[in-house]
């Protein structure tokens, strides 16, 4: 039993770091542009939508309640939330520099089954949450090229969103697509395309891939502010009438799905171990990178609730480019609809990067197959997990549905954050002599709210996501009983040296 809570010494994680191969070659500048390269995409583009106007399925049943204009304040909620985790992440992140993010954190400070369990929870919200951002890019993707790239809509409809949607012209398609061995051939070309594109990008070498990055950061947040400068023309105040119509319900249940849009600011620590002086630059990417994102999804979010009566915003897969055409702005939907696409590719570009680097360091551990922890001689990437991750995520994309993965995603997600906010705490006590470049100001009222605050938001979410949840967990539990348990380099570790 006391094996399973072995911790991993933090010497030694900074070590293996040395000896790792990842070159450093990002500064804190580019983490900024990583963070809001990772945080602003679909969840601002796509996810909002329902937010606002809540969701049915297609026997009519309400899956979540709506917040309405009051969406402003699932915004600065959120805010809030994440601001506290963001503080934890950002004192693990500098005091323990290395790859893996909060499975690395949480080896260090809770012990080996719990780092498991979120080394395999991160997959949620890496791989699976790419999922989510492939599809809604598919959908931005298909209303730019609607005009002349007209693709049969079975294929570029997933199996599982045609299945659940409330709309019939969608859950048609259940009928009307082509039938194999019985089953209707229903997939999302565009969502699995571009997977494909950037696991090759990322294949080419982390410089490369951050310059990219950079362009596409620049492209979002130019085309944000077209659309709050033209939209904002446009708000009729009657539309803010009633302003929370699910009452706190709502901005609650909508909070917890539209949390998709705050993930990524913390998927910038994964790339602690190729970053100059992360002691310094880690917190200025992560907090700086959150306090900005957030400001601006408030005023989006206002603006968007002012354009149309929320009720609209859930039945349209790109609720920005909507309420654009909504209002006559057919040409300035067109070009947002093209800087979401862009936005959502930089999202992916950034997942796609950071879950490889965890199963890296989840591999070099003995938690996963050694194999997968090789480092490509030339790119110095590890080139075997980056096209890992690009298969299992692009076969998903083919057939899933975006507000199924969103909530699959954000549970994963917000869960993480609760044990790396405990973490911290727990680092304060086991090891309180360690340096700390960054420390949290009051960090027991900070890592307590923090995790509370994460549950909070988690109950927000429907039930079916909890059971899917429990679910993951135990196939997680599983596999580190019949090969973690028995691979683990540091438990052999110890017990030769018993
Ligand atoms: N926050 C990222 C997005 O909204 C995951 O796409």
């Amino acid at each position: 039993m006391k094996g399973l809570f072995s911790r991993k010494p933090i010497a030694t994680l900074v070590a293996e770091t040395e000896a790792s191969g990842l070159k450093r070659s990002l500064g804190a500048g580019d983490l900024i542009m990583l963070a809001i390269g990772a945080v602003i995409g679909a969840g601002i583009f796509g996810s909002i939508g329902s937010a606002a106007a809540g969701q049915t399925d297609a026997a009519g049943h309400v899956i979540r309640y709506g917040a309405g204009p009051a969406l402003v304040l699932s915004f600065l909620l959120l805010g809030c939330v994440c601001a506290l985790a963001g503080l934890c992440y950002a004192e693990l992140a500098s005091m323990i520099p290395q790859a893996g993010s909060a499975y690395a954190y949480t080896y260090a400070t809770l012990g080996e089954i719990v780092a498991w369990i979120i080394g395999w929870d991160l997959i949620l919200e890496y791989a699976v949450g790419n999922v989510a951002v492939a599809i809604s890019w598919g959908d931005y993707f298909k209303s730019l090229t609607g005009g002349f790239l007209a693709l049969p809509a079975w294929m570029t409809t997933g199996y599982r969103t045609a299945l659940l949607s409330a709309d019939p012209a969608v859950h048609g398609l259940m009928q009307s697509a082509p039938h194999l061995f019985g089953m209707p051939v229903l997939v999302n070309v565009p969502a699995f395309a571009i997977v494909a594109l950037i696991t090759w990008l990322l294949l080419t070498g982390v410089k490369e891939s951050t310059r990219a990055n950079n362009i596409m950061v620049g492209v979002k947040l130019l085309v944000l502010a077209l659309f709050l400068i033209m939209g904002a023309q446009h708000i009729d105040t009657a539309n803010y009438h009633p302003f929370a119509p699910n009452g706190f319900t709502g901005v609650h249940q909508g909070a917890a799905i539209v949390f998709f849009a705050y993930i990524g600011f913390d998927a910038i620590s994964t790339a602690a171990e190729e970053t100059k002086n992360p002691q310094r630059n880690l917190p200025i990417g992560i907090l700086g990178g959150l306090a900005i994102c957030t400001l601006i999804y408030i005023v989006v979010g206002a603006v968007l609730t002012g354009m149309v009566p929320y009720q609209k915003l859930g039945a349209s897969a790109d609720p920005l480019a909507f309420a654009l055409d909504a209002t006559g702005l057919t040409s300035i939907s067109k070009i947002v609809a093209l800087g979401a696409v862009f936005s959502m590719a930089a999202v992916l570009l950034v997942f796609q990067y950071g879950q490889p680097r965890i199963f890296f360091a989840m591999a070099r551990d003995g938690l996963l197959p050694r194999w997968a922890a090789k480092v490509h001689p030339k790119t110095h990437i590890p080139h075997i997990t980056t096209i890992i991750t690009g298969v299992f995520v692009a076969l998903w994309s083919l057939i899933g549905d975006a507000n199924e993965t969103y909530d699959l995603t954000n549970i994963g997600t917000l869960f993480a954050f609760a044990l790396v906010c405990l973490g911290v705490l727990a680092l304060r006590y086991l090891e309180p002599d360690r340096p700390r470049p960054f420390r949290v100001p009051f960090v027991w009222p900070v890592a307590v709210t923090g995790a509370g605050a994460c549950v909070y938001v988690m109950l927000g979410l429907p039930g079916l996501a909890w059971v899917r949840f429990g679910w993951w967990l135990a196939i997680g539990i599983v596999l580190y009983a019949v090969y973690g348990y028995k691979n683990s380099t540091l438990r052999s570790g110890e017990a030769q040296r018993a």
